[in-house]
């Protein structure tokens, strides 16, 4: 069924645990993360960015109504999240589309641009019962930025100004730097675990882990104790559909039946979410 993100992270939070966020580009990711929630007995975040949006020619609609109807008709619990949403049309645009969640970021203005924008955006989410998560500290490696950008060391959420950003934006979550960057192929992140900590003890909101795909098992396990509960995975699924693909494809060179290759993409994507959800179980 189609649930709200708002009460599997309480959820997850109360507990202890970890609920993980899948980005959605194509309607086969939308059915490889139910899948994979529904083996893994767990509920999941579907999330689909504004990138992912802008490659489907802006059409938020179509790809969200698919998505919406997919975790409806699963036998797991599935919300569904607007994320990395930079452009205040798009945020408008959600309403009404099945979303229970939005990622505003505003992570590249101003420390006070941020602030206002931000505001805005839960005041708006506050109006319709949607859930507003934001960003601050950038996490890089995001669409367009250097990938050396991306992995300088120092980009670091500081937790005083967390706090302070919480308490004058009024967001319902928080996502912080704490040592991921996003479009990781390799898992080979370190993460800060003492800012975690001080994070979780500054913050009173869930915080939130962008880029996971590159933070290896135990430092997932470890970030999840520390307090970080929704826990956002992109490439590693990408790459698993990509290498399912292509090894199909170098197989069966005369194929031309997308279904014969998106079948084993699919598949090979369902198991990288089993096992990330196997893993937010594991922390309990
Ligand atoms: O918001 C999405 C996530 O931060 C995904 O990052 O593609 O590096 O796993 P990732
Ligand atoms: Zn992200």
């Amino acid at each position: 069924p189609l649930v709200s993100t708002g009460e599997l992270v309480s959820a997850a939070a109360a507990d202890g645990r970890g609920v993980a966020a899948f980005n959605v580009i194509t309607l086969e990711h939308a059915e490889a993360i139910a899948a994979g929630a529904e083996s893994a007995g767990a509920p999941a975040i579907l999330q689909i960015s504004e990138n992912a949006v802008r490659f489907h020619g802006g059409r938020l609609s179509a790809i969200a109504a698919a998505t919406a109807a997919t975790a409806r008709t699963s036998t797991a619990r599935l919300a569904l999240h607007l994320d990395h949403v930079v452009s205040p049309d798009l945020l408008r645009a959600a309403d009404g589309e099945g979303f229970s969640s939005v990622m505003f970021d505003a992570s590249k203005l101003s420390y006070e641009k941020n602030v206002e924008a931000t505001a805005d955006a839960v005041r708006w989410g506050r109006e319709r019962g949607i859930w507003v998560e934001a960003e601050l500290g950038r996490v890089g490696g995001k669409e367009g930025e250097s990938p050396l950008d991306a992995h300088a060391p120092g980009v670091r959420t500081d937790p005083a100004e967390a706090a302070a950003y919480v308490a004058a934006t009024g967001v319902d979550a928080l996502a912080v730097a704490v040592g991921s960057s996003h479009a990781m192929t390799e898992r080979t992140a370190t993460l800060d675990h003492p800012l975690i900590t001080r994070l979780r003890t500054a913050v009173p909101v869930p915080l939130v882990l962008h880029g996971s795909s590159g933070v290896p098992d135990d430092e997932i396990r470890a970030a999840v104790a520390a307090g970080m509960v929704k826990i956002n995975v992109g490439t590693a699924l990408n790459t698993a559909f990509t290498a399912a693909v292509r090894g199909y494809l170098t197989a069966n060179p005369h194929t031309v039946d997308p279904r014969k290759y998106l079948g084993p993409g699919r598949e090979a994507m369902a198991g990288t979410v089993e096992a990330f959800l196997t893993l937010m179980r594991a922390a309990e």
